[in-house]
């Protein structure tokens, strides 16, 4: 049987920031269609980067992204939501001024007649949001806004959808139902790329990982697989792995 084409398909990116100072070092990662995967790693380890690479946020001077087997390399933002990439950011990721249902509206704005049936199948996952729709998303708990977040950007049908720590700064009663949610969003059959600083929580959820250490894919594997490696535990997870 032949392979299916991955969704994203990161080869060897090089990006930074700054002349000269590279970010991210040939780095390379693979989500296949309906897959989770993790991208876990400490900080300043390059993973908000290697999600603004991939949405065309960070200049990449070299290696490939593809989309579905096409050459997204450098695309602005606009172009690659318009081709069904779905970014949710680490913060400021909600209009606060504006209703939720307004909110939703932001995230199909650039084809405003799928609202009706994207706005169902959103409140489908997270009912609150249509309960709530009239309340002003600035007056909405840190859980609830991530809730927003991510609502927003499902409203676009999107072929994947990337996550910046949606976790961080929550509860963690607030962090489970975030990760039960993340986890329903991609059982509703959404590819998904999400970084976590949970890495445990992280692991136990994705279907594989990828570890990022110093701008470069260290170690990747199964959820399942890493979360039981000595090697990964004593560099990477701490205590944290300890179940
Ligand atoms: N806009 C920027 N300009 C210059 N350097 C930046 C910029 N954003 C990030 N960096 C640098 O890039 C490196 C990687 O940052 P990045 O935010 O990708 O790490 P991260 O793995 O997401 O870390 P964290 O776990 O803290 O969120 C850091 O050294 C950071 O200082
Ligand atoms: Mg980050």
């Amino acid at each position: 049987m032949a392979k299916a084409t991955p969704v994203v398909h990161v080869d060897k990116v090089n990006a930074g920031y700054l002349p000269g100072i590279n970010i991210l070092n040939e780095c390379s990662l693979t989500a296949n269609e309906g897959e989770l995967i993790g991208i876990i790693g400490p900080n300043g380890a390059g993973k908000s980067t290697l999600l603004k690479a991939i949405f065309g946020l960070v200049n990449v001077r070299d290696g490939t992204i593809l989309l579905n087997g096409e050459d997204i390399t450098n695309l602005k933002a606009n172009k690659l939501v318009a081709k069904g990439v779905a970014f949710v950011p680490q913060s400021d990721n909600v209009f606060p001024s504006l209703t939720i249902e307004e909110n939703l509206q932001m995230g199909v704005f650039q084809n405003p007649k799928r609202f009706n049936e994207r706005f169902e199948f959103v409140t489908g996952i997270f009912p609150d949001l249509g309960k709530r729709r009239h309340q002003r998303a600035g007056s909405l708990s840190g859980g609830e806004r991530q809730m927003v977040a991510m609502g927003r950007a499902l409203m676009i049908d999107p072929s994947v959808l990337l996550l910046d720590e949606p976790s961080a700064g929550l509860s963690p009663v607030r962090q489970d139902e975030t990760f039960i949610r993340v986890k329903e969003v991609n059982e509703a059959g959404v590819t998904v790329i999400m970084v976590e600083q949970n890495a445990r929580r992280c692991l136990q959820i994705c279907d594989r990982a990828y570890v990022l250490d110093q701008g470069k894919d260290a170690h990747t594997g199964t959820g399942r697989a890493l979360l039981n490696d000595p090697k990964m535990i004593e560099l990477y997870l701490g205590n944290l792995a300890e179940l």
